[in-house]
């Protein structure tokens, strides 16, 4: 079944990027020209999904403005000759049949997903994490749709992280199927140093079947009292099993401090007007470190 609807959480509080997600969503904080966010619309669009829902909450309609057209901005940009920056401005509030819905309260990613219920209905749908940029030539979520019509099983999105990063994140129970795919059977989140069940963790894009919300209404609040979508995701993976995507593109959490700067100097060095200066100005600053 084509996968052509997805969810974008992002109603979390950002509390590992303040003060700078005070009042703007950490999801409109920028790389190079563009807020996190956008980035993750365009990875739909490329990989074929017409439908999304943004789950926001109090304080967040910045993301509302920025994918709706703005008349007084584009009639400016059109008297002063600015054609291209017109055309991208209005090509923003073009880019895919967006909705919104408010999650009420902070209770958690998987509540978060299940605020998308009445949307979804009964198909599959991708879940791709607000703060998570993904930049890639083969949209990660693509890979992931592509896994479920071929498996017709929830796909996580996985990567290889460190002894360390692994115990803040979720590890997964893998076997290998072929190149990047692995039959996921078991995963835990946060898990302490003899729980770790492998170095893969689930990071950023996920591919679920509709029954996922039933599942959803039964889990209890886990780490951090919040419910938590892998709870949920992990009861799949014992009773039918998922599948782990080792997806390629590079991916930035753009939720703490270091991803930020990580993805502002490598999108940047590959922007189209600064890069060339910007690598020049690196290899000065280099030499001083
Ligand atoms: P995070 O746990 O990274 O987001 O959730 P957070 O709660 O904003 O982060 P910190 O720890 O306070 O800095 C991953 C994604 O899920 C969304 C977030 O917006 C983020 O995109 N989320 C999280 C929700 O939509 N609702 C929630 O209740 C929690």
């Amino acid at each position: 079944m084509k996968v052509t609807k997805a969810i974008i959480p992002a109603a979390g509080l950002g509390t590992r990027v303040l003060p700078a997600s005070k009042s703007i969503p950490k999801e409109m904080l920028p790389i190079v020209d563009k807020p996190a966010i956008q980035y993750i619309v365009e990875e739909c669009v490329r990989a074929g999904i017409t439908d999304i829902l943004i789950i926001t909450n109090r304080g967040k309609s910045a993301m509302e403005d920025h994918f709706d057209r703005s008349p007084e901005l584009e009639e400016r940009l059109l008297a002063s000759g600015k054609q291209d920056l017109y055309d991208e401005v209005v090509g923003v509030s073009r880019l895919a049949n967006i909705q919104y819905i408010r999650q009420k309260e902070t209770k958690g990613l998987g509540h978060a997903v299940s605020c998308a219920k009445s949307f979804v209905g009964g198909e599959p749908f991708a879940v791709l994490y607000g703060d998570d940029v993904i930049i890639g030539e083969d949209p990660a979520i693509g890979q992931l749709c592509r896994a479920y019509e071929e498996f017709g099983l929830g796909c996580v999105g996985i990567k290889e992280v460190t002894p360390e990063q692994i115990l803040k994140y979720s590890s997964m129970k893998v076997e290998p199927i072929r190149d990047n795919l692995l039959k996921v059977t078991d995963m835990n989140e946060k898990p302490k140093p003899h729980e770790i069940l492998s170095l893969y963790s689930i990071l950023g894009r996920c591919v679920l079947p509709a029954k996922i919300f039933d599942i959803l209404e039964n889990t209890k609040p886990g780490a951090g009292g919040e419910i938590q979508l892998t709870d949920a995701m992990l009861q799949l993976a014992r009773s039918e099993g998922m599948i782990g995507v080792d997806y390629t593109g590079t991916r930035y959490d753009m939720g703490n401090k270091l991803g930020m700067m990580q993805a502002a100097i490598e999108v940047g060095l590959a922007h189209p007007e600064i890069g060339a200066d910007l690598r020049e100005y690196l290899k000065k600053l280099a030499k001083t470190l």
